[in-house]
């Protein structure tokens, strides 16, 4: 199963002679809480509006997000799952050249690929969880002139949030060569104050990519957003498809934006669990658990372990999907990555993962 995306329930599910709904997926990094209750029920009473056009301006969940992030409607774009700006990208603002910091979601090398723009591949040092320090792209941005500078918020696979400091040179430097920064904060929501998205306001240069996917657990309603000065906004616009955003998408984001109290329940959730699997999984004799600052781990398993794939098809025997980490360039074949789980499911992880050490 190496080289695809974490979630892929459905080719975990054949492979298993499962159904889809037996796999429990700990590789989609999704909010086990999700989705906020109440949501189904909402979307049912929306349900008859299907058979009508959705909103082609997206104009009520686009006002919602600009109340939420205190910003303008005019530097809001919705979108079809934040992979649909990723994909506008190279088209729409003209990037035939750019640097992505490596580790990172694999879509932004394979858009720019496919638009036959150049791709740099900046690897990022291990030992600062996989993100850039204040000098690391220095080296970079001296030496090549590039349209533009992929990176993330916490990163991932690694989860690791960005250094204010680093950022802010990133910013200053491809200001200079007129090169644009996308920082991906897909993952924020479980640290929305650690977010750079009040710098739009700073930064002409700047375009902030967010998902609902990870948080509400919207990823098949396919339901991202890009937050960005108002030219930026404006041209992936032009660029995008009529009604790419469907109609309950649209609704069920706006429900989601409103609930409070499964926001703070959430984020208490996630910061105890983590806590709790990361003890009991550092415990194990052969995995080292890299810190994070968000709803999934990074796990290394020791060289005299097996790969992270052997590791992978024994849960998925089990009913158990994980990410192993050996289709992210740089990363070798020994990571592999767990998303935050309710108890009882991670519980299940760590007594699978006892189980396979001591049958090697
Ligand atoms: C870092 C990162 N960015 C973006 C995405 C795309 O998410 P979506 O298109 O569901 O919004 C993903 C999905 O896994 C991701 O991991």
């Amino acid at each position: 199963m190496k080289g695809f995306h974490g979630g892929n329930i459905y080719e975990a599910a054949k492979k298993t002679r499962k159904d889809p709904s037996e796999i429990i997926d700990f590789s989609a990094s999704i909010n086990p809480l999700a989705p906020p209750p109440g949501l189904e029920q909402n979307l049912l009473q929306k349900l008859p509006l299907a058979k009508s056009y959705p909103d082609i301006s997206t104009s009520e969940i686009v006002n919602l997000l600009a109340e939420t992030h205190n910003c303008s409607t005019h530097q809001i774009i919705v979108s079809n799952g934040s992979t649909e700006i990723i994909y506008l990208l190279p088209h729409a603002l003209g990037i035939r050249s750019a640097i992505i910091v490596s580790p990172s979601f694999s879509e932004y090398e394979n858009a720019l690929s496919l638009a036959r723009s150049s791709v740099v591949l900046a690897q990022a040092p291990e030992a600062n969880g996989f993100q850039p320090d204040k000098d690391f792209l220095s080296f970079y941005l001296e030496q090549m002139r590039v349209d533009a500078v992929i990176l993330s918020n916490p990163n991932s696979p690694a989860g690791v949030l960005l250094d204010p400091e680093t950022l802010n040179r990133i910013l200053f430097m491809s200001k200079s060569m007129g090169a644009l920064v996308v920082l991906d904060e897909v993952f924020i929501d479980f640290y929305e104050n650690n977010s750079f998205k009040n710098l739009i306001n700073h930064h002409r240069n700047l375009l902030i990519i967010r998902s609902l996917t990870k948080f509400y657990g919207l990823a098949g309603f396919r339901l991202g957003y890009a937050l960005a000065p108002p030219m930026i906004i404006s041209a992936l616009r032009k660029h995008q498809p009529p009604w790419s955003v469907n109609t309950l998408a649209q609704y069920a984001g706006i429900y989601c934006l409103k609930q409070n109290d499964f926001k703070e329940k959430t984020l208490k959730f996630i910061e105890n669990e983590r806590q709790r699997l990361t003890e009991k999984i550092e415990k194990m004799d052969g995995f080292s658990v890299l810190p994070s600052d968000t709803n999934f781990l990074l796990i290394k398993l020791s060289s005299e372990l097996p790969p992270a794939s052997h590791l992978q098809e024994f849960l998925l025997n089990r009913g158990l999907l994980i990410r192993d980490c050996s289709s992210f360039p740089g990363l070798g074949s020994h990571f592999f990555r767990i998303c935050i789980r309710k108890p009882d499911e991670n519980d299940q992880l760590v007594t699978y993962l006892h189980r396979y050490v001591s049958l090697i």
